[in-house]
């Protein structure tokens, strides 16, 4: 094993399809017009001197390192600046530029310290390298004069540190933090001498806007801005290609290790879902992988009040078998299940819906993915025909009207938010339909052109209210209707949208977005040009989830924004795999591929391939096995990967239902919330212990690949074909790429699915098959999978929750850049220093009403819980609404948030509470109580009497 290097064009590739043929060194190249000339020298094997150019960065000529002689041209231009021209003839290494070279490094040198032996960056330095390609032998100038190497490290950051007295002030840095990462933090101070780089005014990087993205760091070719890691630990002597374990963007990166030790994580350029980029999470934030929580021994006890007992897996995995088998005896075939979750891999999630279907001979088996994007799956599927977003990330690029509703790209998708800024900065327009003021309706060179700040709750009304627009206005793309889509249900469905109760103003009323704003918002949508739709929980998570998707479906249908890049339906995916886990099979109503269970076509290839005979009722949703456990007739369940006590609606409900079961068995990396109500634990393995693949937001099916071994001794697939095995289960694999196999040859929409094809290409998009062997970026190009596209009438029906004298206010919640979900890997790694505590946002207004000021403990009650938390008082949020994360078990949001779901799929309606905020003297006991206790680093049953 070796380490990657990629190779550094020093510029990026011209995308014009006119070629150009010039002379290079002799060398005859033919480049695409626009290329730049180092770019071309580098197609032709010839390295130009550089320390100012990186091919992710647009060229900026400050080094004059790159210099080139052009026949018939005067002076010594800079390859990185100067485009290709037809016959052009170039020198790029002669006496002359070789003496101009060593000139400027002779100066760079005497104002750079001499301590390469001892820098961290040694082996790893371009100046270093630069030094050595032109032939640096002496500096003239000593150290005597004016330099600026006392000048003073900042180590404010927790990642890494900006030593100004290695900078050679190329600028890579503040231009990757502008292009790449589009926050504009950086800045170059003063003039000649005097320049430096600064973050925010003068700050420490880290009370700076900064938000640790690490691009500056992977742009500087110094020591200047470095990693801690690899200064703690030293270069790294190879690396290994894998996928981020966190969000759906599903960023790919290079684990840059030392032996088993990991000293970076470098993403990686030929990553097709972030293209080199990444954010604070998946760069930095990976300790917790091998922080001393981690539970590396099976457990087991006889009650949940019991203390845990370490035991060997054969013991563990012989307890959850023999419990298993006992309870089916005592209680039937369907007192037991599993439950997969959106971290696990493709390949685990297979196994466990395989162990249930084929094992236990139940289909009760489910996935966290019920509670966030389950209405995407059936929304896209009903109108499409598939249960999927349309479009790959690349697609962003060509948009000219982005509207983002119910999600928040920079915290939740800030590697997808990045490439969709660029766009923004490059002139598309944005629509945000979201009740809080996101980031991205004004920040630095982005500014939305409208913002419909909508009341929580009340999405399917403003959609459809865009579309009365649309029809009423004459906006619709009839051709496109006309040939792609089902006419009777588009006739039904215009009749119906055009209706004055669903016009505007009308709507108005009911969602408080004024009525021209919803007007102008429409008809920049319909015409503006392609017009892409980017979708998030504050869509799925509602009564009305899925009549919310199909909306959003329908617009597109009538608009013709469907079918081609820079347009399309596009579900942020909140975790890693959650895609993934819908496509797998892990619903229960669903094999791979969503097929029914009720199709026997589909149920007889499993049947003979399994040697079983599979039922073809759906089984139980999560909330359904809760309220059997509840009634009596659930009794044991096998959850990997997901903590439903902390994520799942209305706690005491979920905490009753795990009390009434016999045997709970969680497999996980910590002891989570619901491991307080379990009798076997099984320690799982973190993301860079396993193969396996995830599939991203766009479809894209990433290999994950292990970098160190487990630390449990098995890995987490591993355990499952244990637990199989012990209950007499037919089950054998040697390696995940076998499980994929199945997968494939079961699946019609991953025939063409293999790890030596994801090996070769790097990733592919699903369908992958006969029909489209590398892959699908763009579905429904040429027609609907299911036909014709679906209309369907999206009548609003408000939430059964609804405020009242007692509870004034609507809660609705979202997450935070720095943690993610229920917190618990990045509350176990330094990020906490940016979020260590949720808190509530109220409106100036509401918090004056009620005596609240910033800072203050407020109790938060709806009817179901309370809970305690400061308050951020903030106009980001309207009136009336008030906004909190779910990141810190001891606030514990979902003490609050209510039964009430998704019509269509049990989705809980998390986005609107209805709450009372009022004045706190500080946090509630069993707040203190867990504070404490977490502080001695014990650990403690859930508050089950909190919302009491
Ligand atoms: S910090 Fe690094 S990237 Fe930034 S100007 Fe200095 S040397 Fe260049
Ligand atoms: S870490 Fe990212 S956000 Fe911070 S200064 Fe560097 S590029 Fe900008
Ligand atoms: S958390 Fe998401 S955006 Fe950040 S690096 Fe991981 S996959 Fe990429
Ligand atoms: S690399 Fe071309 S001027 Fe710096």
């Amino acid at each position: 094993m070796s380490l990657i290097h990629e190779t550094d064009y020093g510029t990026p590739p011209s995308r014009a399809e006119k070629s150009v043929t010039l002379s290079i060194d002799g060398f005859t190249v033919t480049v695409p017009e626009g290329t730049s000339l180092m770019r071309a020298a580098m197609d032709a094997g010839i390295k130009v001197p550089k320390l100012c150019a990186t091919d992710s960065l647009d060229a900026f000529g400050s080094c004059r390192l790159c210099l080139v002689e052009i026949q018939g041209r005067p002076g010594t231009p800079a390859s990185c600046t100067t485009p290709v021209a037809e016959g052009m003839v170039v020198s790029t290494q002669t006496e002359r530029l070789k003496k101009l070279r060593r000139g400027v490094m002779e100066l760079y040198i005497s104002d750079h310290p001499l301590d390469c032996l001892t820098c961290a960056a040694n082996g790893d330095c371009e100046l270093q390298d630069m030094a050595g390609a032109v032939g640096l032998r002496e500096v003239r100038y000593g150290y005597a004069g004016e330099n600026h190497l006392e000048a003073v490290k900042d180590e404010s950051n927790p990642y890494f540190t900006f030593d100004p007295s290695k900078c050679i002030v190329c600028s890579r840095c503040v231009r990757a933090c502008e292009e790449v990462q589009g926050t504009f933090a950086l800045t170059i101070d003063g003039r000649g001498f005097e320049s430096k780089v600064s973050a925010g005014v003068a700050e420490p990087f880290v009370e700076s806007e900064c938000v640790s993205c690490g691009a500056c760091v992977q742009a500087c070719p110094t020591a200047t801005l470095m990693e801690k890691s690899v200064i703690d630990i030293g270069q790294p002597e190879h690396s290994v290609v894998t996928t981020c374990a966190y969000c759906g963007v599903g960023c790919s990166f290079k684990a840059e290790m030392r032996g088993t030790e990991v000293v970076r994580m470098v993403p990686y350029k030929d990553g097709k879902a972030n293209r080199g980029h990444s954010c604070v999470k998946g760069r930095f934030a990976w300790g917790y992988a091998t922080h001393r929580d981690r539970i590396l021994k099976p457990m087991i006890r006889e009650k949940i009040s019991d203390p845990w007992r370490e035991v060997s897996w054969e013991e563990a995995i012989g307890r959850v078998a023999s419990e298993f088998r006992r309870i089916q005896a005592q209680y039937g075939r369907g007192a037991i299940g599993g439950v997969t979750s959106s971290r696990c891999t493709n390949e685990e999630t297979f196994l466990i819906q395989k162990l249930v279907r084929a094992g236990f001979g139940n289909n009760n088996v489910d996935t966290c993915a019920r509670v966030c994007h389950s209405p995407t799956g059936y929304g896209l599927k009903t109108t499409f025909g598939t249960s999927a977003g349309t479009q790959d990330f690349d697609s962003v690029a060509q948009s000219d009207v982005i509207v983002v509703i119910g999600a928040n790209p920079t915290d939740g998708h800030p590697v997808f938010a990045s490439r969709m800024k660029k766009r923004l900065r490059d002139g598309a327009r944005l629509i945000v339909i979201d009740p809080r003021r996101i980031d991205l309706v004004r920040m630095p060179h982005v500014e939305a052109a409208h913002h419909l700040p909508l009341r929580p709750g009340t999405n399917v009304a403003v959609l459809t209210a865009l579309a009365h627009v649309i029809v009423t206005e004459g906006l619709v793309n009839e051709a496109f209707v006309r040939e792609r889509c089902e006419l009777d249900d588009f006739s039904a469905w215009a009749a119906f949208v055009a209706e004055d109760r669903n016009s505007p103003e009308a709507i108005e009323a009911v969602s408080g977005v004024p009525a021209n704003l919803i007007r102008e918002a429409a008809r920049l949508y319909a015409t503006g040009g392609n017009a892409a739709i980017y979708y998030g929980l504050g869509v799925t998570e509602h009564s009305q989830g899925t009549t919310a998707v199909m909306a959003i479906a329908n617009l597109a249908m009538a608009t013709g924004n469907i079918g081609r890049p820079g347009v399309g339906v596009n579900p942020l995916r909140g975790q890693n795999n959650v895609q993934g886990a819908c496509d797998m099979g892990s619903f229960p109503h669903e094999y791979t591929g969503y097929r029914h269970v009720s199709d026997d076509a589909a149920r007889t290839m499993f049947e003979q391939l399994w040697g079983v005979t599979l039922d073809h009722e759906p089984g139980l949703r999560i909330p359904n096995m809760l309220d059997a456990a509840i009634d009596g007739s659930f009794k044991g369940v096998y959850i990997q990967g997901e903590d439903i006590v902390q994520s799942d609606p209305d706690t005491q409900h979920v905490v009753d239902g795990f009390k009434a079961m016999e045997c709970v068995v969680v497999q996980d990396l910590f002891l989570n919330e619901t491991a307080n109500f379990a009798h076997v634990f099984l320690p799982g393995s973190s993301f860079l212990e396993k193969d396996g693949t995830f599939t991203n937001a766009e479809r894209r099916i990433n290999r994950v690949r292990k970098v160190m071994p487990p630390r449990t001794g098995l890995a987490d697939w591993e355990i499952t074909v244990a637990i199989a095995q012990t209950m007499g289960i037919d089950m054998h694999y040697d390696h995940p790429s076998q499980i994929m196999d199945e997968i494939a040859h079961t699946t019609p929409t991953f025939t063409g699915v293999s790890y030596d094809k994801l090996d070769a290409l790097g990733s592919v998009q699903w369908p992958c098959n006969e029909k489209a062997p590398q892959g699908t970026p763009v579905m429904h190009m040429d027609g609907f999978v299911r036909g014709r596209g679906k209309f369907i009438v999206t009548e609003y029906v408000p939430t059964d929750e609804r405020t009242g004298p007692r509870f004034p206010l609507l809660l609705t919640s979202g997450r935070i850049l720095s943690q993610y979900n229920v917190g618990a890997q990045t509350r176990r790694t330094a990020n906490v220093i940016w979020h260590d505590e949720d808190v509530l946002e109220i409106h100036p207004h509401d918090a004056e009403e009620r005596g609240v000021r910033e800072g203050d403990w407020v109790r938060l009650a709806s009817r179901v819980g309370a809970t305690t938390l400061r308050a951020k008082v903030t106009d980001r949020v309207a009136p009336g609404v008030v906004y909190t994360t779910f990141h810190h078990p001891l606030s514990q949001t979902n003490v609050v948030t209510t039964q009430y779901s998704d019509w269509a799929t049990n989705c809980p309606e998390y986005k609107v509470t209805a709450v009372q905020v009022s004045p706190s003297n500080g946090p509630s006991q069993w707040q203190i109580e867990y504070r404490e206790m977490s502080e001695q680093n014990a650990r403690i049953a859930l508050p089950v009497d909190a919302a009491e």
